[in-house]
Order: C-alpha cells, then sequence, then structure tokens
C-alpha cells in the first residue's frame, strides 16, 4: 500500500502535569530540561527527523514560556554575536521555526488526551498525521517517528508505538489485541486503554508516538468520556481496528517516561551519561555515589 505523506504533527501540551508540582505551577512540564534542552526539543527534534514540516501544538492557560521558546530572541542573539559565542548561536538556531511552521491551538478545559487531538482537527484536515507526546522521550539511533513514517509507508492506516511492558504495569498503558505479530509490526485485533488488573489483552503497551488518518478525528467528534473520566485518544483509534487498520510498531530505541518523576531521574543520567562533554565527569562522580551507598548499607 502506498501511503500518503506525514507532514503535520500536534504536540498535546495542555495537561496539567500535577505529578511534577509544585514546579509546574508556573513551568510547563514540557519546559522542564533533561541535561540542557527542555523535554518539547527532543520531541520536536525527533519529529523533523521524520520529515515533520507543521507543528502544531495544543496549549492551556500558562503555557507561554512554551511560545517564546520557540521565538526569536533578537537581544540574547545580538549579545551572543558581539561576544563572538558563535557555538551558542549554533545551538540557540535549533529552537528556531519558521514563521508558519508552528501553529498553536487552546484546549480551554483539560478533558483528556483525545480531546486534546480533537482540538487541533481544522489544522489537520483531511491529511494523516503525527501525535507526539513530549514526556515520552526516546533515546534511538533512528528516531523513533522516523521508523514509525517507514513503516508507515508499507502499511498506511493508523499506527501507534509499542512496546512490551511487565504484566503488572499494564493497567497503566493503552494495551494492544495482538491479531497478527509480524515481528516489528502487528496488526491489533483490539486496543483498550487502561485495563483493569488482570485483565490486559497482552503486555504490548501503546507510548507517546502516533500516526494516525483523519477518521479518527472524525470519531473524536462523536466521543464521550471513557476511562478516567478522559475523553480517550485510545478509543478512537480503536474503532478503525474492525476494517484492520490499526498497527503496533515495536520501535527500536529506549523510552523514558519524563511524565513521571523517577522515569525523568532515570532519563538524566542516560542522557547525561551519553553526552561526550559530561561522560566522564558525570559517570566518575555516578560511581563514587554508588560506592558509597553500597559502604554505608
Ligand atoms: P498526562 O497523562 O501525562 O497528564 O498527559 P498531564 O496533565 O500532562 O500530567 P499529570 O498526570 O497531571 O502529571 C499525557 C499528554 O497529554 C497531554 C499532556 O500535556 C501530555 O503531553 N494532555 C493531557 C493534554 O494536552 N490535554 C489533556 O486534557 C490531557
Amino acid at each position: 500500500m502506498k501511503a500518503k505523506k506525514v507532514t503535520k504533527a500536534i504536540f498535546p501540551v495542555a495537561g496539567l502535569g500535577t505529578r511534577f508540582l509544585p514546579a509546574t505551577k508556573s513551568i510547563p512540564k514540557e519546559i522542564m530540561t533533561l541535561v540542557d534542552r527542555p523535554l518539547i526539543q527532543y520531541a520536536i527534534d525527533e519529529a523533523r527527523a521524520a520529515g515533520i514540516k507543521e507543528f502544531i501544538f495544543v496549549t492551556s492557560r500558562g503555557k507561554s514560556a512554551l511560545e517564546d521558546y520557540f521565538d526569536n530572541a533578537p537581544e540574547l542573539e545580538s549579545a551572543l554575536k558581539k561576544s563572538g559565542k558563535d557555538d551558542l548561536l549554533e545551538i540557540l538556531k535549533e529552537t528556531n521555526m519558521d514563521s508558519g511552521a508552528i501553529a498553536y491551538i487552546r484546549q480551554n478545559r483539560p478533558l483528556g488526551l483525545g480531546h486534546a487531538v480533537w482540538c487541533a482537527r481544522r489544522l489537520v484536515g483531511n491529511e494523516p498525521f503525527a501525535v507526539l507526546l513530549p514526556d515520552d522521550v526516546i533515546a534511538a539511533e533512528k528516531p523513533c517517528l522516523q521508523q514509525m513514517v517507514e513503516a508507515y509507508a508499507e502499511t498506511g492506516g493508523n499506527m501507534v508505538a509499542a512496546m512490551e511492558v511487565a504484566p503488572e504495569r499494564t493497567s497503566s498503558y493503552g494495551v494492544l489485541d495482538i491479531g497478527e505479530d509480524m515481528g516489528s509490526i502487528v496488526k491489533a485485533k483490539g486496543m483498550v486503554e487502561k485495563p483493569a488488573k488482570g485483565t490486559a489483552p497482552s503486555n504490548l503497551a501503546v507510548i507517546g508516538r502516533y500516526i494516525l488518518s483523519p477518521k479518527v478525528m472524525t470519531n473524536l467528534n462523536r466521543m464521550k468520556q471513557g476511562a478516567g473520566g478522559e475523553i480517550q485518544l485510545t478509543d478512537a483509534i480503536a474503532e478503525e481496528v474492525a476494517d484492520g487498520n490499526v498497527f503496533g510498531y515495536r520501535f527500536r530505541g529506549q523510552r523514558y517516561d519524563c511524565g513521571s518523576k523517577a522515569g525523568f531521574l532515570q532519563a538524566t543520567v542516560a542522557f547525561g551519561l551519553s553526552r561526550p562533554d559530561l561522560r566522564d565527569e558525570f559517570g566518575a562522580y555516578l560511581h563514587d555515589m554508588i560506592a558509597l551507598q553500597k559502604a554505608a548499607q
């Protein structure tokens, strides 16, 4: 099957981020920093690598720091230029977005991920689109969304990033009911959001990367509140299962749940250790810390 090119991506960033209070009282979760880049920068870089040209942010009150982050900073740039800090100017370039490439739309009440995605329906129109949740950060040789775009070129339909989780963790995720297992791609025969303990159809969990057909937007038009009183994206995707149009993609890479404190700390360690400028000092420090802890036990 020849699938239409995916050039638009939605970044739902309207959640309350309550797990990171009090920090998120005044800082959007997506601006929180992993080493030296805000979470949102990792998601944008991944989307760019996958060929995304239009970036749609679903925001809410108190997220203006996000809009400023992607704007030009003339005073800062001229100060850096004057002092000859070309390397920093180069780094700043990553944050600049071409005029018209980025759009912000408001979700005026946090009614859930499905509702946040639906808020972008007019900007998406009748085209396939990607959804990236910036608090899922994925370290991968080939960026996760790029892997998915390549797989999607073969399958079309709807594709969700999937990974095996421990059976006792399935109730925290959307979970796929596997119809046909083709290795990295699976065809789903069902999909359920946060199944009650012991009822999950598999341990293949959906994480925050999606490529969706405009049909899912149409389904969202009719959606009522589901699990947790929220409008669930999973339910709108699950409606497409009957037509054999939902695929899970077992991506290659390590996903960090930066929406949780433990996940954020793990990502900080992993990304810190992967940086050539930090590896030696940080690695030695961690090594000493662990030795000290062991000695104290
Ligand atoms: P989460 O489930 O992590 O919720 O949302 P949250 O509000 O961000 O954080 P906690 O649980 O209170 O700590 C997953 C993604 O969906 C977006 C969030 O911004 C996040 O990127 N989202 C969620 C919305 O945009 N709107 C919503 O109504 C809910």
